[in-house]
């Protein structure tokens, strides 16, 4: 039943939750986003629905509950998945990593893909929180390319001034995440002194602009990164990724979840395409279809062609 203005002034004390309600809710974000939340994680989904319950002025987790299942609860459904995601992320998180995603991996999809004539390379970074990520990859790629043809010039001339993809490559960073409001500052690509630190003063000057007291991401880097709403749970991903990048998400998931979702990965890659997860993160115990690559503290995984 919905609350009155002096029911919420009386209402201090939270809603009551029973173990029933938040087994059915528990349950419920299971299958909707794939995020888990066992006991040591309970806390964070019980205030977040204390949260939502008074936001939506309902007295009952079980009226809340059947509003999230019904026709009508689609919108509020969205922004509890949305309170509930965690959306930490930074600029070149993981370096060990990044280095060798730009140094070796890179150097040798190039190397290959010029062999076979393909110009193509479609990099996913599948849990993009507010876009960090997706531009410290595209930075890392019109780096490495750039150096590619200092050393490997083209049989023709680079129109001037030079872009940051060198024609006929072209580069495709699909973004996604499940959060609107991360997706939303990720196409912004507006970003404070305090987020920007990690990033160099080179890298600044090349891909950013000042405006006012924040960097504002360059139109050439931002037109390479296409920022889109994807929901890992689903079966219908993006497909004939070069490099999938999914860090720091699969850690919110149970274990037989992460293996649907490794699964799912495996299937959206190139074959030999790479897979990069976070640095708490492992494929160990999910996939066999998948070799490790290590090298100077950063990990990855190389697709194995099997039949699937
Ligand atoms: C901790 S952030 C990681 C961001 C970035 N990958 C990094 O490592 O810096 C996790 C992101 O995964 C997203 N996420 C969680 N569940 C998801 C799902 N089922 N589908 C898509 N994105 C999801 C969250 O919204 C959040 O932005």
């Amino acid at each position: 039943m919905p609350l009155n203005d002096s029911d919420m002034g009386t209402i201090t004390a939270q809603i009551q939750l029973t173990e029933a309600e938040l087994k059915l809710l528990q349950t419920l974000v299971y299958q909707e986003c794939g995020m888990y939340f066992d006991e040591r994680r309970s806390h964070f989904l019980k205030d977040r629905l204390q949260r939502r319950l008074k936001a939506c002025q309902l007295d009952s987790f079980y009226g809340y509950y059947r509003l999230l299942t019904s026709r009508e609860g689609k919108q509020e459904l969205a922004l509890l998945l949305e309170n509930l995601t965690v959306n930490e992320t930074s600029f070149f998180r993981n370096k060990p990593q990044l280095e060798l995603l730009q140094k070796s991996v890179l150097e040798e999809l190039l190397h290959h893909k010029q062999e076979r004539r393909d110009w193509n390379l479609r990099v996913w970074s599948a849990g993009c929180s507010s876009g960090q990520e997706p531009y410290s990859v595209a930075m890392l790629i019109c780096d490495a390319l750039a150096y590619y043809y200092l050393r490997n010039p083209l049989p023709f001339d680079v129109p001037l001034p030079k872009p940051l993809i060198p024609p006929p490559w072209k580069l495709e960073i699909l973004a996604s995440d499940i959060s609107y409001a991360a997706l939303r500052t990720g196409q912004e690509g507006l970003y404070t002194e305090v987020q920007m630190e990690p990033v160099d003063y080179t890298a600044r000057l090349r891909y950013f602009e000042k405006s006012a007291d924040k960097y504002s991401a360059k139109p050439t880097l931002k037109e390479l990164v296409q920022f889109d709403f994807h929901n890992l749970k689903t079966e219908f991903l993006p497909r004939r990724n070069d490099i999938i990048l999914c860090r720091n998400v699969m850690i919110y998931f149970d274990e037989p979840e992460q293996k649907r979702l490794v699964e799912k990965f495996w299937h959206c890659l190139n074959p030999a395409g790479y897979l990069f997860v976070g640095h708490a993160e492992s494929l160990f115990g999910l996939s066999t279809k998948f070799r490790m690559i290590h090298h100077n503290n950063g990990t990855a995984y190389q697709r194995i062609e099997v039949s699937s």
